[in-house]
């Protein structure tokens, strides 16, 4: 049994860092465990421009603690309108390490996002032939299909034919959910891969309704079926480099998130790595933990791996059951439990 295990400092591939006060409270929660994070755009306004980046980046590391060596890696939003040039040069200039793609209502902060595909196949033209990842929130919004089938949806009606179209194109199918997913990630060309939440990697759908409405367990994807959970661990610990860490870390007040009409999104950014441990531990897969947490993410975006390393230890630590930050209380993930993983 694996009780300490040293591995190159990890980064996380999908983390919501928000802005203003709430950014000051949690951006070091992710500086602490992880050498740089991909920061989604979804603010309001979202970030579609090249200088709206690069002031988000600013305040990314004038809100970070010098004690961490935290590196933030920005992303475009894509609009119906956005013009390729503002997406191209941002990647040359070296502002935006890729472009996100919402569907138009799929999910907080996205009513800017894409109606239609179609809209903005020319950027997705200039994206591939830049090699300038797209990353996907790969869920269909129509309100007829449902909640629980829209990311199988989505991959036959958007996803194939995209990839059909621009075959080349670098794609993170971010926070997968099912075993459609998987296999669909599993099954294609090496310019396609996945990130893996530590949520969807440890409760099924029944936790959301668990003797009530549990708003703490409520995020987007949703989380699917337990068929679909253990295809989950299987890809993150198979060590396949085409799966790797994205926590999807997605902050909302308490206020925000038990309301009539709460909000989604999972604060897991406290104890990130110590809840992949876990996963990794349950699975008798330590040794795969690293190709996964620092490893894969890097190789797939194309960037050198961190230099240096961070040691977990079989040591409890206990998650407190909320967290007063200056601007209002948030519920972390796991709040409340003991995790068996510590970062020493
Ligand atoms: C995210 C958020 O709150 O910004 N919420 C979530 O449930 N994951 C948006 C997103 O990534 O879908
Ligand atoms: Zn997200």
């Amino acid at each position: 049994m694996t009780d300490r295990l040293t591995i190159t400092r990890p980064d996380d591939w999908h983390v919501h860092l928000r802005d203003g006060v709430m950014l000051k409270d949690v951006v070091n929660y992710t500086a602490r465990q992880f050498g740089r994070a991909i920061v989604m755009p979804n603010l309001t306004p979202p970030v579609t421009t090249i200088t709206a980046g690069r002031d988000y980046r600013a305040r990314i590391i004038a809100a970070l603690d010098p004690a961490f060596d935290f590196t933030p890696l920005i992303t475009c939003y894509l609009t119906d309108d956005i013009a390729p040039d503002e997406v191209i040069g941002g990647h040359s200039e070296g502002v935006f390490t890729a472009c996100k793609l919402y569907p138009a209502n799929a999910t907080t902060n996205s009513a800017h996002g894409v109606t239609n595909i179609k809209n903005i196949y020319p950027v997705l033209e200039a994206m591939q032939k830049a090699g300038m990842p797209l990353l996907v929130h790969g869920e269909v919004t129509d309100s007829q299909i449902d909640i629980f089938d829209r990311e199988a949806v989505f991959i036959e009606t958007i996803m194939t034919p995209l990839l059909r179209d621009m075959p080349e194109l670098k794609v993170v199918f971010e926070h997968i959910t099912t075993s459609e997913a998987v296999d669909f990630v599993r099954e294609a060309d090496a310019n396609i891969g996945a990130t893996i939440t530590p949520h969807h990697l440890e409760f099924n759908r029944n936790a959301i309704f668990q003797g009530g409405i549990r708003p703490h367990k409520y995020c987007l994807p949703i989380a699917k079926r337990e068929t679909h959970r253990l295809a989950l661990r299987k890809a993150a610990t198979s060590g396949s480099s085409r799966f790797f860490l994205g926590t999807d870390t997605a902050p909302h007040t308490v206020a925000a998130k038990e309301s009539a009409c709460g909000c989604a999104g999972i604060f897991n950014a406290p104890h990130a790595i110590e809840a992949y441990a876990k996963v990794f531990d349950e699975e008798n897969a330590m040794d795969r933990f690293e190709g996964f947490a620092s490893l894969f993410g890097p190789q797939f975006y194309g960037l050198p791996i961190n230099e240096a390393t961070i040691t977990l230890e079989r040591k409890a630590q206990n998650v407190p059951d909320r967290l007063n930050l200056s601007g209002a209380d948030i519920i972390p993930f796991h709040a409340g439990e003991t995790l068996a993983w510590s970062i020493a």
